[in-house]
């Protein structure tokens, strides 16, 4: 069965699910989709370990019902990490979820520089949904992350398509280069499209092969769960892609 490392189902926190009756109608769609375990991530606040525990609980029967664990866990911003003793890791591990959108969206601040500041935190990374923010021309800055230990979680819905073609491009283009690991839904109250990690499943499989399709449904997220880090994704590329590669163009 599958893992969603990255998911928004909580109700009545930030984006997650509008009530009860929703987060519910959310596992469904998730059960229907082969999942067996999902992480819930709702964005970083202050309370939040403390409301995690109360509304986890409500939730746990429901997913019981659907024949879904749940596992806790959270989404960081990049500032929300610095000068933090203790993170919220996904399940009992030390991997955290976090997004560098403000600082990609910024780049003032050198990449070296938020590397250090994450390595000094002694925890592992999974940068959330890269190719909202990196594509072809960041890929500078996509190997300092990758080289620093960085890992990658790619958009269901990004890679189908379902967000427009530039987050599509990007999202085939990290994966091609191997800045891909993990593939999750995101999913929020206002967007739930069913059988998600299924389709991208099959496209994947199409497209890059059964192989790579295994690694980053079933073997990453399944390392996740077991505290390992994930495998590193370099998959069939076509001869194009692959003579560029050679003289260092990257298409
Ligand atoms: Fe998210």
């Amino acid at each position: 069965m599958k893992i969603d490392i990255h998911a928004h189902i909580i109700p009545e926190i930030d984006d997650g699910a509008l009530n009860m009756k929703q987060a519910d109608e959310m596992l469904q769609v998730s059960a229907q989709d082969d999942v067996g375990t999902i992480i819930l991530t709702p964005h970083y606040s202050k309370d939040l370990q403390k409301i995690i525990v109360e509304k986890a609980k409500q939730l746990e029967q429901l997913a019981e019902k659907h024949g879904i664990k749940l596992l806790s866990g959270c989404e960081y911003d990049y500032s929300q990490v610095i000068n933090q003793d203790e993170l919220i890791t996904l399940g009992d591990n030390k991997f955290v979820l976090i997004d560098l959108y403000s600082v990609a969206a910024h780049r003032q601040q050198a990449f070296e520089r938020v590397i250090k500041n994450l390595k000094g935190t002694g925890y592992r990374f999974i940068l959330a949904h890269p190719e909202r923010s990196f594509g072809r021309k960041n890929r500078k800055d996509l190997q300092t992350l990758r080289d620093a230990g960085m890992f990658f979680q790619l958009s269901a819905a990004c890679l189908l398509g379902e967000h427009g073609s530039n987050e599509q491009r990007n999202a085939h283009f990290l994966l091609r280069h191997g800045f891909g690991h993990y593939v999750a839904t995101d999913v929020h109250y206002y967007r739930i499209q069913p059988k998600l990690l299924s389709r991208c499943e099959e496209m994947i499989t199409e497209k890059y092969g059964e192989k790579t399709a295994q690694i980053l449904f079933y073997e990453n997220p399944e390392r996740l769960l077991r505290g390992e880090p994930p495998m590193d994704i370099r998959p069939r590329r076509n001869i194009i892609v692959h003579m560029c590669s050679m003289f260092g163009i990257w298409i």
